[in-house]
């Protein structure tokens, strides 16, 4: 991969990279689609899939993930992919690697707090497959915003030459955002998942609505929107965060004109579903 990537490289043709762990959905496809609108005709689309060992904390997920290979390659070629890149599971990392990349700032909020570990498991493969594939821009979702924006982050502090793009997330019908965990929920679970997306709905409503006015405290909007959430007999919330969608700060008051963003995090069965959107 990266012989192949050095040479397109010194013959001027860029290369726009999308790193996924495969179970493909209309969510990675967009980012595709977008990889090809900014390679141009003479550029090249490099599509990975590895389910990367380092950024999971937790041995069951890791062995659950799905892993349906030869359909993701017949969903990148569809949209436009000209290298599906899929490592072999051994193939990324010797046995007696020591050398972690470790984003320290943004990474200690939400998800880098309960889930210790796999940020820079994340990062440590990003940089990797970087190096790898060589890429002049790299797509990544905005449904793991605080993913793209520690990977922005370590691009910046170690001039990476790579330019981060993040696109919209992308969702169902009903508001749940795509994600290849959503397989694992059973109807019913399918069903109390869109709680995340209501509950965020919920709090814009309730900020239009005057309910919540500037200066006051962010506390009681949480209690509110955990409590609706676990309405649902299957669903357990982790977290809801309100930040500062430039620095991840946890924002604690309502701020006029501020660029407040709220995640959740919860468990809906076995499926644990993470979603963002602007407060
Ligand atoms: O977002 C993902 O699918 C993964 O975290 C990534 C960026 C491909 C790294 O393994």
């Amino acid at each position: 991969m990266q012989r192949q990537a050095l040479r397109w490289r010194r013959a001027g043709r860029r290369v726009v990279f999308v790193p996924t762990m495969g179970a493909l959905h209309e969510g990675h496809l967009s980012l595709m689609r977008r990889a090809r609108t900014l390679a141009g005709p003479r550029g090249m689309v490099v599509a990975s899939v590895f389910v990367n060992p380092l950024q999971f904390n937790n041995a069951r997920d890791l062995s659950v993930y799905p892993r349906p290979l030869a359909h993701d390659r017949r969903l990148c070629r569809d949209a436009g992919v000209d290298v599906f890149f899929a490592p072999a599971a051994g193939s990324m990392r010797a046995a007696d690697a020591g050398t972690w990349v470790e984003e320290m700032t943004v990474s200690r909020s939400m998800e880098g707090v309960v889930r210790p570990g796999h940020f820079r498991g994340v990062t440590t493969v990003v940089l990797q497959l970087f190096n790898l594939v060589q890429p002049s821009i790299a797509i990544f979702g905005a449904k793991d915003f605080q993913q793209a924006a520690i990977i922005q982050r370590m691009v910046r502090d170690l001039s990476i030459p790579v330019r981060i793009v993040v696109a919209p997330t992308i969702r169902e019908a009903d508001g749940l955002a795509m994600s290849s965990r959503n397989v694992h929920l059973t109807p019913v679970q399918r069903g109390q998942a869109t709680a995340l997306w209501q509950a965020m709905g919920e709090a814009r409503v309730a900020l239009r609505g005057g309910v919540c006015v500037a200066g006051r405290k962010l506390d009681a909007l949480r209690r509110r929107l955990v409590r609706r959430m676990e309405s649902h007999p299957d669903v357990r919330v982790e977290y809801v965060e309100f930040f500062d969608e430039h620095t991840l700060e946890p924002v604690r008051q309502i701020q006029r004109g501020a660029r407040t963003r709220m995640a959740v995090a919860a468990w809906v069965g076995q499926t644990r579903l993470i979603d963002n959107a602007r407060l």
